[in-house]
């Protein structure tokens, strides 16, 4: 059910949970201090408790008093990245920040979305907490229709259209005074070292403990079982400026040359799998390792991880 602004506004006030756009993926948004809809996302997402969530702040300034110990390159970072698809792991002041929220952990994740209507909600409403807004392990909601099939007809949707990045944020991980990603996303690794003056790498912790926890989990999968080799299955996912001969349906995620685009879509086209009760799918990997390209190929591998 689409919602108007002021709708939206009022229900986050009440304390209820509404979908909410950002540039990244859909959100479902819930105020800070909220604990019932807080505790209602984790049901809906059917979310484990110790993956926590993100705090969305509508400004860096803000940030003083929900995190301690600032690293000196935070202001840079901040500057050049927020508003925007950056997420940033930073000490919590546990004071300020409630329990379910972080998981019990001594951090909190942080981000400043650059969505109009996000970060006119976050000015007028204050911090929200927001996972993505889809059920957990299914791939994320990037289109109010999405919501709908995960969550219903009736759900409330300040509807944004669809996202502009497609893939969710790049979360960092400070650690001995470096920064290292612990989930790529929208923003690239060299983006990132443009202003770091290093490249941070890209680091999962253990894999019984990963430094975030939702690496524990699958992720973005679509029902469809996919092989990453795109001459196994009569049904592709690959490339609109490609022929696949054997094929006889082929999923576009977009062009072999244009990995924004292609991110854009990557979710849709997984969920498309499932519309149409997709059984089995080859994936076209046959691009690049770098830049966004590298955060696609991640995704893909963990779709294809059953
Ligand atoms: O683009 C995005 O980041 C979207 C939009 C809605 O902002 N949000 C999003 O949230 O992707 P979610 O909950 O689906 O993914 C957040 C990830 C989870 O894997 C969680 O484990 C990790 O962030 N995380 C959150 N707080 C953390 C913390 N204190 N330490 C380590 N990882 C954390
Ligand atoms: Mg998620």
């Amino acid at each position: 059910m689409r919602i108007s602004f002021s709708e939206a506004k009022e229900k986050l006030l009440s304390g209820n949970v509404v979908a909410v756009p950002t540039e990244t993926v859909y959100g479902l948004a819930a105020c800070l201090h909220a604990t019932p809809a807080i505790q209602q996302i984790f049901t809906l997402k059917g979310r484990p408790a110790n993956n926590p969530l993100i705090i969305h702040l509508p400004d860096f300034s803000s940030i003083n008093t929900y995190a301690t110990s600032l690293p000196s390159s935070l202001e840079a970072l901040s500057h050049a990245f927020w508003p925007g698809p950056l997420t940033l792991i930073l000490s919590a002041n546990l004071e300020k920040i409630p329990f379910p929220v972080r998981a019990g952990l001594p951090t909190v994740a942080f981000r400043v979305p650059s969505h109009p209507l996000a970060l006119k909600l976050l000015k007028e409403v204050g911090p929200l907490v927001m996972p993505s807004a889809n059920k957990s392990g299914s791939p994320s909601a990037t289109h109010p229709d999405h919501i709908q099939t995960d969550f219903g007809i009736d759900f409330p949707i300040l509807d944004g259209g669809a996202c502009s990045h497609g893939v969710e944020s790049t979360i960092l991980f400070h650690e001995n005074n470096h920064w290292k990603i612990v989930r790529q996303g929208a923003l690239t690794k060299e983006s990132l070292g443009s202003v770091l003056g290093y490249v941070p790498e890209i680091s999962n912790g253990n894999s019984s403990k990963p430094l975030c926890p939702g690496q524990l989990y699958r992720h973005y999968a679509p029902k469809a079982k996919l092989y990453l080799d795109s001459t196994q299955c009569t049904t592709v996912v690959g490339f609109s400026d490609r022929t696949y001969p054997n094929a006889k349906r082929v999923f576009i995620l977009g062009h072999s040359s244009d990995p924004e685009q292609v991110a854009t879509h990557l979710y849709a086209v997984l969920r498309q799998l499932d519309l149409e009760a997709i059984e089995e799918a080859s994936v076209d990997m046959n691009f690049p390792q770098s830049g966004l390209w590298s955060t696609i190929s991640e995704r893909l591998h963990k779709a294809a991880k059953s």
